[in-house]
């Protein structure tokens, strides 16, 4: 694992952004809420605004993009300020070598300056992906059960982070 790099993803990485992307929406499309299709049709300025608008964290080894986290600030505007973990995905060769923890883990200290509290949301049958964020810290909050564009009936598991003056706790 001390090879893989995790660093952010600035514009210029929008079309390694967008491959990767576009292969987790393909190969897992149940871990996510999102449409393949829908997003394969977007031009790549797409991809290069989202990099700026979300902070989008990848994870290399020797050049090749590995994995991929995004967070995205929900409510700015509110006392409690609430940021998104989303788009969470390991290519199937580099799973189970600590490179989600790493991902997470970059996502919490960028949130922990720009917001009190990190959510997410997790389709229900999703385990794996469930522990490995309550291994963070991260503890269930509630059940949204949601319709998507393509028909198909989920139960996500809604879950949070509270992050309070520096400290990350439950
Ligand atoms: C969920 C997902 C992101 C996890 O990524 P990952 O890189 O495998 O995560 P980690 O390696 O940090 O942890 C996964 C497991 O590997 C284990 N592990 C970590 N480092 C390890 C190592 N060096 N050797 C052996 N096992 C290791 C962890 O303890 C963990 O075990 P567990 O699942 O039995 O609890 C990945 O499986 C994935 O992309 N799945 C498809 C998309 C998806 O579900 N995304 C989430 C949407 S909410």
């Amino acid at each position: 694992m001390s090879e893989v790099l995790v660093r952010r993803l600035v514009a210029p990485d929008a079309a390694t952004f967008r491959a990767i992307r576009l292969e987790a929406l393909r190969l897992e499309p149940a871990a996510f809420c999102a449409s393949h299709d829908v997003e394969a049709a977007a031009p790549l300025e797409m991809f290069a605004e989202r990099l700026e608008r979300n902070a989008v964290f990848g994870a290399f080894d020797d050049g090749s993009i590995l994995g991929l986290a995004g967070f995205l600030i929900a409510d700015a505007a509110t006392p409690q300020r609430r940021g998104v973990l989303w788009g969470m995905y390991v290519r199937s060769g580099a799973q189970k070598r600590g490179i989600g923890s790493a991902l997470v883990a970059a996502v919490i200290d960028h949130a922990r300056t720009v917001v009190d509290t990190l959510t997410l949301g997790v389709v229900k049958e999703n385990v794996a992906a469930q522990q490995l964020y309550e291994r963070h810290g991260f503890r269930e909050t509630g059940l949204d059960r949601r319709v998507l564009p393509d028909g198909r009936a989920i139960t996500e598991v809604l879950m949070a982070l509270r992050i309070q003056g520096g400290k990350a706790t439950a």
